[in-house]
């Protein structure tokens, strides 16, 4: 059965990356399958966090997607603390995974830094809890940016290790389901579905304005490097007036812009924002320089993106009702999540006494 399941980290600042490469993305695939889109606040734990400041910036993340256009009555959303089930499920999960698999993460290595052995155990395990999130609720279909798409391979190896490791009694206890590619080295029948990761569009990889080698993220010190969904008009404008560019003029082919990452970044952002393809930016705006190109860009982008920042505040303003679609979430969330523990418990042989 097709489930679509993602998630956003309430830390620091939502930027046009998350919006772009991922909340964005949620909204059209509510409409085409049952859908959970969860506020993963245990993540947000596993480097140093604000306590104080926790509670608001998961409202805040609440905000953005309920401002995006998801529609609590089509999707499920809720923040990830509330269902105990993902922290229960990612235990065991931390038994199926291996040392070596981790050990291969990039986003570990660059959060980490030199001081691996200051990081927290739980940055460590943090992709274990992320295949937890997806497979508590069986989900197939996983919509995330460019820079997830190692963890969901992971996601991908531990769904086919417990399958594998428990194959016989996955069949014994009558929990399986067909496996859609039979194969002779794998199992006939699974309980973990092997889930499709959607990197799709022209934003899967939004880049500093600052630096077009570096991801945009919330935690650049330089607030010029990104676009953040709580930025007024008049930041935007500035931000996309001081981005990085090379002195070219665009050109009228993607060709062009190869080694100017740069200029494939805004042609990109113009893209995703537009609705039109890259091909189609460059046919528009062909040997035009990015002193014309760059207001354009700040019009439109201010153009999309002030009524959702406006929808944000309105919303915050009203952590009553934000806390009220959380709540629901939850409890449709543990709905789902409820009696996949439970069989995960007796596939794993725990005793169970009445
Ligand atoms: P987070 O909060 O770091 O990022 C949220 C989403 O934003 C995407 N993203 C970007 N897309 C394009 N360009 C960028 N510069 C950019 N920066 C971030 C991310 O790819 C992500 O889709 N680990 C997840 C949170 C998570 C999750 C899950 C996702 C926890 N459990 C289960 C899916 C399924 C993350 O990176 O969050």
């Amino acid at each position: 059965q097709p489930r679509v399941f993602s998630g956003v980290q309430p830390t620091g600042n939502l930027h046009l990356g998350n919006y772009l490469g991922a909340i964005a993305n949620f909204v059209p695939l509510q409409d085409e399958m049952p859908a959970i889109y969860c506020v993963v606040d245990l993540h947000a734990i596993t480097a140093k966090h604000d306590a104080d400041g926790l509670a608001g910036v998961t409202r805040e993340v609440t905000a953005a997607y309920l401002a995006a256009g998801i529609d609590p009555a089509k999707a499920i959303i809720f923040n990830q603390s509330q269902v105990k089930e993902h922290a229960e499920l990612a235990w065991i999960f931390n038994c199926v995974a291996r040392m070596g698999w981790l050990n291969r993460m990039t986003q570990f290595k660059e959060k980490a830094g030199k001081n691996r052995e200051n990081a927290s155990v739980g940055l460590f395990a943090y992709p274990t809890l992320m295949a937890a999130d997806i497979l508590a609720y069986r989900a197939t279909h996983v919509p995330v940016g460019d820079d997830q798409k190692q963890h969901l391979e992971l996601t991908r190896d531990v769904a086919q290790k417990f399958n594998n490791d428990f194959a016989e009694r996955i069949v014994e206890l009558g929990l399986g389901v067909d496996n859609p590619n039979p194969n002779p080295e794998l199992p006939d029948q699974l309980y973990f579905p092997l889930t499709e990761p959607i990197i799709a569009g022209p934003a899967t990889r939004i880049m500093s304005l600052r630096d077009g080698t570096k991801k945009m993220s919330k935690s650049d010190p330089s607030d010029l490097s990104r676009i953040n969904l709580k930025d007024t008009a008049e930041d935007i404008a500035k931000k996309i007036r001081k981005a990085k560019t090379d002195p070219e003029p665009l050109p009228s082919e993607m060709e062009g812009l190869k080694d100017r990452p740069e200029a494939e970044n805004l042609v990109g952002i113009f893209a995703a924002l537009s609705g039109l393809s890259r091909e189609q930016v460059l046919a528009d705006f062909a040997g035009q320089p990015f002193s014309v190109f760059k207001p354009a860009l700040a019009d439109l982008a201010v153009e999309k993106l002030a009524p959702i920042t406006g929808e944000m505040n309105r919303l915050v303003a009203d952590p009553g009702h934000i806390d009220a679609v959380l709540r629901d979430g939850a409890e449709r969330a543990a709905a789902i999540a409820e009696p996949v523990l439970k069989d995960v418990r007796r596939i794993c042989g725990f005793l169970e006494c009445r």
